[in-house]
């Protein structure tokens, strides 16, 4: 989604804010800008597109300045929509959504101002220049106090010293220290150089000046701790694969290995050891590729611990007034963490008297506040768009959390069948460019469909968004019982069908959609870990998965089909890191 850069120091500022937000490109956005502040004022460069359409803006002088990445909210994405946004003596970028922008641009308009742009993050200029009264911070607090919804925003202004002034709300900001000047960043990547590093918490504020970083709230000036710094700040590198998304789906054993949790042998989680001991019902609230873990995590605590698991779209949850029950956990999934929708819902749920659990991808990201409990994918950053490792470190972890609650509730279970993933995932990684043989009929068709039954529907659905995503294919996942009630319509000569089968038991179920599609011209690409299936008449193509526990089969079952969407995107010609129109971590409703 939408990124923030700025530098205040001794070098020229714009080369520092292109490279800034070249290392925010990851994010997904449609526009770009910076403002450096010269002595004639502002120089302001903005541009539709990539961020490489700013490179003429390389030469700016001035220490100070501000740049931003845009993904469309409010108004087309353009040039006269991109930040920063200028009024007045002020430049501002924002992340985030001002819900009431609508009466405060009205406000503004009856005092005879104009609007250069159809955002909301225009706004905040116009009631920075209204309420200054010489002293920025405080217009800030004053202009933050009128905002309704989410942002991260920084600001500088052209009278006065090079300064940079932050505030946050619902939308991340970190500020930090760098040798040559001080930054301010809405993720770690783009302040990688920075020795120190600070997190902004809701409704805090920093200025930036004079080498000097200071803290405030709207009460007053605060002390913040220093941020504790991993991996997570590597400047992210390809390491010779082509893209991304390729580099991260070989991570994939890796992940798993470093995200299964033997909640018995670990005392740290003692504490959430004994929630498990107490929970009658649970909750999964996430999105997209989350969601899909979710519907996962569903069969394997269902079948394992026998306690009835309710799965919901975060965005769903937040408005259905949800019910719940004493002794409820809920797992909130979010990669990033950082999720609108999926923060709103754990925010809720807790509200409600549930104990919250977060998984997530992403050390001290918002959903860690919320959380009484945190548990962390050790999947390593993820930046291509497209989930891919941190989906099959999710369920890692959260088949975890199914042993755990099975063990906890006195019924058999065995991590064991866990410890053996890494290797089999590594086994079924060996094998994915074997896809490549129907990308061509993929690539060419006008719709593809997903069918799985029991576990196998999660990865019909996980495999079926990946395509969409990155591929732009239509494309729909079912429960393969689901076909013959209407998709069935749809199914013609060459249109291809995917069938995850790897549940034995309902083995000869699946494959009457199988024949189904066979015999109205459909091919069937078969993923199964049952050999004999895949000699079948009706299977156009197949994959053959290691065996392993059926239950997790998803974690394996999904890697050919993140390749199938992977190998389909680059030979439709698009960039399978940056899919059009989407965005890593959706920080607005
Ligand atoms: C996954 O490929 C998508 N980019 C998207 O569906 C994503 O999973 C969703 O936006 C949720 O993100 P989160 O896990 O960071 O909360």
């Amino acid at each position: 989604m939408c990124g923030i850069i700025g530098y205040v120091g001794k070098e020229p500022a714009a080369p520092k804010l292109i490279l800034g937000l070249k290392r925010l490109e990851y994010r997904g956005y449609d526009s770009a800008g910076i403002a450096v502040r010269g002595k004639e004022g502002f120089s302001v460069y903005k541009r539709k597109g990539r961020v490489s359409g700013l490179e003429s803006a390389k030469d700016l002088t001035g220490g100070c300045g501000i740049g931003h990445t845009r993904w469309a909210t409010h108004g087309e994405p353009s040039e006269r929509n991109a930040h920063p946004h200028i009024y007045g003596k002020f430049a501002v970028v924002h992340n985030g959504i001002i819900e009431n922008y609508r009466e405060l641009k009205e406000e503004c308009r009856a005092r005879g101002e104009e609007f250069a742009s159809d955002t909301d993050s225009e706004i905040v200029a116009h009631l920075l220049a209204f309420y200054d009264g010489g002293n920025v911070l405080a217009a800030l607090k004053t202009v933050c106090a009128r905002l309704k919804g989410s942002y991260a925003l920084a600001v500088m202004c052209s009278d006065g010293e090079d300064a940079l002034y932050v505030a946050r709300r619902k939308s991340p900001m970190i500020v930090g220290k760098g040798e040559t000047g001080l930054y301010a960043a809405s993720d770690v990547p783009a302040v990688a150089e920075c020795g120190e590093l600070y997190s902004l918490a809701d409704g805090e504020f920093a200025v930036l000046k004079g080498g000097d970083i200071r803290f405030y709230t709207a009460e007053g000036e605060i002390r913040k701790e220093k941020m504790a710094r991993g991996s997570a700040e590597d400047i992210p590198e390809k390491g010779g694969y082509a893209h991304f998304m390729l580099k991260e789906m070989y991570e994939i054993p890796a992940s798993i290995a470093n995200s299964l949790v033997d909640f018995e042998e670990n005392s740290r989680f003692l504490a959430f050891n004994i929630v498990l001991c107490h929970t009658e019902y649970i909750q999964i609230v996430a999105c997209g590729t989350a969601y899909h873990s979710g519907i996962a995590a569903k069969y394997a605590i269902e079948r394992l611990a026998r306690i009835p698991v309710e799965v919901t779209v975060a965005s769903e949850y937040r408005y259905c007034n949800p019910i719940v029950k004493e002794n409820t956990l809920v797992l909130a999934i979010s990669q990033s963490g950082e999720t609108a929708d999926t923060l709103a819902a754990a925010t809720l749920a807790k509200e409600r008297g549930a104990t919250v659990a977060a998984v997530t991808n992403v050390r001290d990201s918002s959903i860690t506040r919320i959380a009484h409990f945190v548990l962390y994918t050790n999947a390593g950053r993820e930046i291509a768009v497209a989930a891919t490792k941190s989906f099959n470190a999710q369920l890692a972890l959260l088949y975890s959390i199914a042993v755990a609650l099975a063990t906890a509730k006195g019924r058999a279970a065995r991590f064991e069948a866990l410890r053996v993933l890494p290797s089999l995932s590594a086994q079924t990684l060996a094998g994915i460019e074997e896809i490549k043989k129907v990308v061509p009929l993929f690539a060419e068709a006008d719709s593809v469909y997903f069918i799985g039954r029991g576990a196998d529907h999660c990865a019909a659905l996980e495999g079926s968004l990946k395509l969409k995503e990155i591929s732009y294919l239509p494309s729909e996942g079912y429960p393969a019982g689901e076909l013959k009630h209407g998709t069935l319509a749809l199914i013609g000569e060459k249109t291809p069908v995917v069938a995850i089968l790897t549940q034995r038991a309902l083995a000869e179920k699946t494959m009457n959609a199988v024949s189904e599609v066979y015999a109205r011209g459909g091919k069937v690409l078969l993923v199964t870990n049952i050999p004999e299936l895949a000699a079948r008449e009706e299977v156009f193509e197949s994959v053959l998965l290691p065996a392993c526990e059926e239950l997790f089969s998803p974690i394996l079952s999904v890697i050919p089909l993140q390749a199938l969407a992977y190998y389909t995107a680059v030979f439709r010609g698009n960039d399978p890191d940056k899919p059009r129109n989407l965005a890593k971590s959706v920080t607005v409703e």
